[in-house]
């Protein structure tokens, strides 16, 4: 079992290879004091980068006449390679800080797509928490520990909890289904090739602000699947809406899982195989420019009451250099003409500039708060 550092050039839970679970959490703050914004990040640097290493936050002295530092589920259990990922929204630098002439010209809004239907309940946010681990309790401990932290200064706004097949079910080193039953995350950038990494994922010392030099900026989606209509389309619609063949998650048209796509092929009867409102196609990209780091996760959250369907879906999170190059241009795309928008809803939509990594007796964040 491995311990993943928390203080490191980057922030982890980024490139690191996902885990099991996803607590995600949105907050926005409720103090409009500058220095109690870098106070909760010094207390959130100090108790993430214990939680990470599987200590209790606050430490094990507690008094008998007041509430325990540490809210205690975690006690005794591995840390389970929890990362805890930090990043700030666009709402943080409106007139409130002073923030506003710091503010990244990639953390502009997202403009709005077609067929988007996002609530309110699943959008925005001051601040941006991703915690990953492969045990949920351990997850969320850590989120619970954190928002307990911030009392006074931050609250809530919106949580999402997800989920991928575990090591325990034997595939490990197979790359996850989604909900859908297709695998997911086959053409991913290659997490270990740190060239690709430095193209695709980190902000480049050359960029501005200063700040976010060695961060990465996240797009998260809350994305509903129409569970009980995917469920009655047919195998072979369900593998033109992606352009891959469900049972290996080879490109249409091709053998292996991680063949190219071939783009220009034609099947029998002349037509591309790979049809031109195939999800792959229009998520492919245009150029080397337009990749972006998937790192989502499915959730399941109960019903939905006007429906009475499930409330399941992809909670679709990606790292890029910047959204409005990576993200947006595949978005608009996909929005128009995506085969899957049958299938699909986005009903929740964030963007959060997350912090290069902090060094040991700093905290993350301090670039932009010093
Ligand atoms: C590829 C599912 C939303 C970007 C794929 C693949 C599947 C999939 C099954 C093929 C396997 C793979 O390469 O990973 C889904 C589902 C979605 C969703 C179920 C929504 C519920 C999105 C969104 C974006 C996106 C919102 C970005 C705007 C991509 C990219 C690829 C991809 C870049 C790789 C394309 C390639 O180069 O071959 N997706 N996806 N997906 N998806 Fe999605």
């Amino acid at each position: 079992k491995q311990v993943i550092p928390f203080y490191d050039t980057h922030q982890a839970g980024i490139v690191t290879p996902a885990q099991d679970f996803i607590c995600f959490a949105a907050f926005d703050l409720t103090t409009v004091k500058l220095s109690e914004v870098r106070d909760l990040f010094r207390r959130w640097t100090e108790a993430a980068a214990k939680m990470t290493a599987g200590q209790p936050v606050g430490g094990e002295d507690d008094q008998p006449s007041l509430p325990p530092a540490d809210t205690g589920e975690a006690a005794g259990l591995h840390p389970c390679r929890t990362t805890i990922t930090f990043g700030v929204g666009p709402s943080l630098f409106d007139s409130r800080f002073g923030l506003g002439a710091k503010r990244p010209e990639a953390l502009a809004d997202l403009p709005r797509f077609g067929g988007d239907s996002l609530r309110p309940e699943w959008c925005g946010g001051d601040i941006g928490v991703q915690v990953c681990a492969d045990d949920l309790q351990v997850a969320f401990h850590a989120l619970r520990n954190l928002t307990r932290l911030a009392r006074g200064v931050a609250v809530l706004r919106w949580t999402q909890e997800g989920f991928q097949r575990t090591g325990g079910s034997g595939s490990a080193g197979e790359t996850p289904r989604n909900l859908m039953g297709f695998k997911d995350g086959t053409a991913n950038p290659d997490i270990h090739d740190k060239q690709a990494m430095n193209d695709i994922v980190w902000v480049q010392p050359s960029e501005q602000p200063a700040w976010m030099s060695g961060g990465s900026y996240m797009v998260v989606r809350r994305i509903r699947m129409r569970i009980e209509v995917w469920d009655r389309s047919t195998l072979s619609d369900q593998e033109a809406t992606f352009g891959r063949y469900r049972s290996s998650g080879a490109p249409l048209g091709a053998k292996n899982e991680f063949d190219p796509l071939a783009l220009d092929a034609k099947d029998e009867a002349g037509q591309p195989a790979i049809p031109l409102t195939a999800h792959v196609r229009l998520a492919h990209g245009e150029g080397p420019s337009e990749k972006i780091l998937r790192r989502s996760y499915s959730y399941s959250s109960g019903i939905d009451r006007q429906t009475g369907q499930l409330d399941a879906g992809l909670l679709f999170i990606c790292y890029q250099r910047d959204p409005r190059a990576q993200f947006v241009p595949i978005q608009q795309r996909l929005a128009k003409r995506d085969k899957l928008n049958e299938y699909i809803v986005h009903v929740g939509s964030a963007l959060f500039a997350c912090f290069p990594g902090a060094r040991q007796g700093g905290y993350i964040g301090e670039g932009l708060f010093e």
